[in-house]
């Protein structure tokens, strides 16, 4: 289905249908920033829930909702004040700003240009003498520049402090890790979900809402003790999965076909935890409409991973002929915790109680204040503090008669009598660990894009073209379309009050009485609509209506008083529509 202008005619039909259009339209929209009518709003609430549903609330996780703000001390700490930048290429004729990555994987055969230097960027350009993609001058002498992607702001009047819209919702956890540890009375492994908004300055915004500036993440922090236990693998072991393993992408290997529970096993995923959450996205994904056979994922290259990840893989889809990033599954390792515990100088640590008190040796300083004070004055505690850590870090330092410490710079070479330095042993009960991260990012908008495209049919139905989405039932934006078969008072009244009956079930409904029962049943199948009822005139005798199935267009005869239950099993996939229709 995906023939190069599935693309042009989903993002046609979305505009029409009210799933996404371009923002702020009526003053000219601006690249990047997208708006989900009703449709849209619908189907991306639906699938947030389900990934709520199955990340958050069956793993047994927090959730929580951080602001969207945050001040500029936590990117320096994160990161992404020095690291989250991108390769900005800006013509000298025309002015375009063009990713440079993007422009050599244009115009050449690298794939992964993003992992390559700079200088090597600017000589693939040069090499192949790209030109500006808007007004074709020549970009083979033009240097390549990082452009860093936040978008800052001030905040608040006067004297106001920078601030930064967060890249990621990540942040927004890691800041709250010390609350949120004894929320979860300090024992790992323990996971944290946030659902919200990101925003990313993007040079070039690209095919509708597969890359904006603002987005919606749904993210996973699962904070893991790096001695622990992995997770059971028993529930995704046999679950099979398509890998593009960094090493097959290096010298053009193929892909694999293998299980979570062989591909951990063999080390072509390397943590557990991340084997894991892949397997339990594959069945995810696939559940929400995800076509499996348009899936894979891909590990990222050394040179293309976040500045945080010591692995990563990617969740990819194939939509209009391209694969695109899902969702990425990385491992953070203790960067965040550790760089937000330096710079904020609170603990980021859990404490790890040990199964027996365990007697170890402890190197510290008692240093002799009366030699110490006269000798250094005001710089005496920061001298003490020195000879503290050097006692922790390195014991042997004190063999000697004297012992050096830098303080601000100049070295200090004091006895060891006066330091006071002794190894003392201790009966400690555990010990402070900074937990490692386990992080499963979903991008929302380009699932939505996804499962749309994934869906998108084109038919013939009594002789005439149709244009339906084969959306799956629990995320359809409506459950079921209710019309009266035709302008009558009767039956528009039996059906409205089908349609409040239905409401009343929690099923989302549309009512609609206008037009050819042909044509109304055709606006349902362009959206996605899976179940159609219709009130009749033997519907006022029988108490019965008839229900018909979007794909196969078949029409089942059901009582009215049977209809929410079993309109909400059938959306929920508790019953399927065949069986209805083999037994009526
Ligand atoms: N906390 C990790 C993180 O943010 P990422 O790979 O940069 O990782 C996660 O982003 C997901 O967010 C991506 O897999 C993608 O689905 C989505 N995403 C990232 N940038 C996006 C953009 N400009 N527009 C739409 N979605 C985007």
């Amino acid at each position: 289905m995906s023939d190069g202008s599935t693309g042009e005619k989903l993002t046609e039909l979305a505009k029409r249908r009210g799933y996404f259009f371009r923002s702020s339209g009526v003053y000219g929209g601006v690249g990047g920033f997208y708006t989900f009518g009703p449709q849209g709003a619908a189907l991306k609430g639906n699938l947030e829930e389900a990934w709520r549903d199955r990340f958050a609330v069956a793993e047994g996780h927090m959730e929580i909702d951080a602001p969207t703000i945050m001040p500029e001390p936590v990117f320096e700490a994160s990161g992404h004040l020095e690291g989250f930048d991108d390769m900005l290429i800006e013509c000298p004729e025309c002015g375009a700003t063009v990713r440079a990555d993007h422009l050599v994987e244009d115009g050449t055969d690298h794939e992964d240009a993003e992992s390559l230097p700079i200088p090597e960027v600017e000589a693939v350009i040069a090499e192949y003498a790209l030109s500006c993609p808007e007004c074709g001058a020549g970009l083979a002498d033009v240097a390549v520049e990082e452009f860093n992607l936040m978008f800052s702001t001030r905040i608040g009047p006067g004297d106001s402090q920078p601030g930064y819209l967060r890249p990621e919702t990540a942040q927004g956890i890691f800041v709250e890790f010390p609350r949120l540890s004894e929320y979860a009375r300090n024992k790992l492994p323990f996971g944290v979900a946030q659902i919200g908004r990101a925003y990313r300055n993007e040079i070039s915004p690209r095919r509708s809402i597969v890359r904006t500036r603002e987005f919606t993440q749904a993210e996973l922090e699962l904070f893991v003790d790096p001695t622990g236990d992995g997770p059971d693998l028993e529930p995704v072991a046999d679950v099979p999965v398509r890998l593009y393993p960094a090493s097959a992408q290096a010298d053009g290997g193929e892909e694999l076909r293998t299980t979570i529970g062989e591909a951990v096993a063999d080390g072509t995923i390397a943590d557990p935890w991340v084997g894991y959450f892949m397997g339990v996205a594959q069945e995810w994904y696939e559940a929400v409409g995800v076509d499996p056979d348009r899936f894979r994922y891909r590990q990222h290259l050394a040179g293309e991973r976040a500045h945080y990840a010591s692995d990563c893989w990617d969740a990819e889809s194939e939509v209009d002929g391209n694969w695109i990033e899902l969702a990425g599954f990385a491992h953070r390792g203790a960067y965040d915790l550790s760089n937000h515990a330096e710079n904020s100088g609170e603990r980021f640590t859990v404490f790890r109680q040990y199964d027996e008190p365990k007697t170890v040796e402890r190197a510290a300083v008692d240093p002799d204040m009366s030699e110490l004070g006269p000798r250094f004055g005001a710089d005496a505690g920061a001298v003490v503090e020195a000879l503290e850590r050097l006692a922790d870090r390195d014991r042997a330092a004190f063999d000697g008669e004297t012992v050096t410490v830098d303080v601000d710079g100049e070295r200090h070479e004091i006895d060891v009598e006066t330091a006071g330095f002794a190894v003392e042993e201790e009966t400690v009960a555990g010990e402070h660990v900074t937990p490692h991260v386990i992080e499963p990012s979903f991008g929302v908008d380009r699932l939505v894009y996804t499962v749309l495209e994934h869906a998108y049919r084109e038919d013939e139905v009594d002789g005439e073209p149709r244009t339906y989405l084969a959306l799956e039932p629990a995320v359809a934006p409506t459950a079921v379309g209710v019309f009266p078969l035709q302008r009558d008072d009767a039956l528009e009244a039996e059906a409205r009050k089908v349609a409040r009956e239905l409401r009343a079930f929690g099923l989302s409904v549309t009512y609609d009485d206008s037009g050819a029962i042909g044509r109304r049943y055709r606006r349902q199948d362009e959206v996605g609509t899976p179940f159609c009822v219709t009130v009749d005139y033997e519907s006022l005798e029988d108490r019965a209506v008839t229900v018909r199935e979007r794909d196969s267009t078949d029409q089942v005869r059901l009582p009215i008083d049977e209809l929410p239950a079993t309109l909400a099993a059938l959306r929920a996939g508790d019953r399927s529509f065949e069986e209805l229709y083999s037994n009526n």
